[in-house]
């Protein structure tokens, strides 16, 4: 029998693991959709466990195992990490003791973020509409909306956001996410794509423990001179998990993207805004579940250097002036002193930029629920 509400994101998770998972219980089978480019862990608890999968979409239409599939990996404790799946690696996941029998099945649709279609609630944008297929029956599309996430921020106003997945229902039967749905078959119908959709929110702080994760400095982020820009990385960030940046202290909404007011940044759509696209030096902050994560600090441009070189000489100076007395050779050696000194200075300064920060986040390798 498949069960399809015995699975379960754990999203809202007192501590945030590395990866955002999906369980099955024991002995059952579990039919999800998720989204490509997002990595997920599929929980297996059984040590030592081998896993198979069979691909509709694949090349081979056998099951194999997944060893060696380069962005799948097997925990020693049984559970299965995709990174940045692919749409064509919807299928079914088997997950197999070491007598070989099976703990969990799970068939899992990850629907294309590619083709994600966002919409923002406070700027009256619609998400798709229903649709009637005729492949042979009667078939409808429709979007099914996981519950809304927690708001990004709280104690001010912020935003939450809710994935929406593509589905079929036949008439009297279950609805299927639309690949499953679809198998082998390929056609395109523009209306199957996953959704997102954002609204305003404010939410109290809680009283509950913060998570205390400590946050990760990045120090030394460059633009790139080609671009203009470059690509920030939210670790522990998620498309299924409320993440929010700051740029310089100031929040960056979906909303004011989606409006086109601002244009100094880009929330990457199809990682939930876990990426950031800059084309401005600031200081850019990334908060996951309210918490701090992360803080990028911009690589000093060529004017700060200067500005920090003369503060150090004027500095030095100063001190050199209450020895205003002494002859024209202390003077040269003087000079030199001062030389060497902001040589020195500056190395120092260079050295701290050049070296990027030891993040002293908790090595947390994973978080099963
Ligand atoms: C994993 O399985 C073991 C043995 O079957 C059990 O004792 C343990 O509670 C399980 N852990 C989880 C997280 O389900
Ligand atoms: C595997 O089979 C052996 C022998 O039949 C049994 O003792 C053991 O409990 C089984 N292990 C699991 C994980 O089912
Ligand atoms: C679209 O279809 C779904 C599934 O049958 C249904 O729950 C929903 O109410 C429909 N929405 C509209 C606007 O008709």
């Amino acid at each position: 029998m498949l069960t399809t509400l015995g699975l379960l994101l754990s999203l809202a998770v007192p501590v945030l693991g590395v990866y955002v998972s999906a369980s099955c219980p024991r002995g059952k089978q579990c039919r999800q959709a998720l989204l490509s480019g997002n990595d997920i862990l599929l929980d297996c608890n059984s040590s030592g466990a081998h896993w198979y999968y069979f691909l509709p979409h694949g090349r081979d239409h056998r099951s194999s195992s997944l060893l060696g599939v380069s962005n799948i990996e097997i925990m020693p404790e049984g559970s299965l990490i995709i990174r940045n799946p692919l749409p064509s690696q919807t299928g079914i996941y088997y997950c197999l003791n070491k007598n070989g029998t099976q703990v969990v099945r799970y068939e899992i649709d990850f629907q294309d973020v590619t083709t994600l279609h966002v919409t923002h609630k406070g700027l009256g944008q619609n998400p798709l509409q229903n649709e009637t297929l005729r492949l042979g029956g009667k078939e409808l599309i429709f979007t099914r909306w996981e519950p809304w996430q927690d708001c990004n921020r709280c104690g001010e106003p912020g935003e939450r956001k809710r994935l929406g997945y593509c589905y079929v229902e036949e008439p009297l039967e279950e609805p299927t996410p639309c690949w499953l749905y679809l198998g082998e078959v390929a056609v395109w119908i523009s209306r199957m794509r996953p959704e997102l959709q954002v609204e305003d929110c404010h939410a109290q702080c809680s009283d509950d423990e913060p998570l205390r994760v400590d946050y990760v400095t990045f120090d030394n982020f460059q633009l790139n001179e080609e671009s203009e820009s470059v690509w920030l990385s939210c670790p522990l960030g998620s498309i299924y998990r409320p993440v929010i940046w700051e740029a310089d202290d100031m929040p960056l909404t979906w909303k004011g993207q989606l409006s086109g007011w601002d244009v100094n940044t880009f929330l990457d759509p199809s990682t939930g805004g876990k990426q950031l696209r800059v084309f401005q030096p600031a200081i850019y902050k990334c908060f996951v579940q309210q918490e701090l994560v992360a803080q990028f600090n911009p690589r000093p441009s060529l004017e700060t250097l200067e500005v920090q070189m003369e503060e150090n000489e004027a500095q030095q100076q100063e001190a050199g002036a209450t020895a205003q007395w002494k002859a024209d050779s202390v003077l040269v050696g003087l000079k030199l002193v001062l030389l060497v000194g902001t040589v020195l200075a500056l190395a120092g300064v260079l050295l701290k930029f050049c070296r990027p920060s030891q993040g002293k986040r908790r090595e947390r390798v994973l978080l099963v629920k």
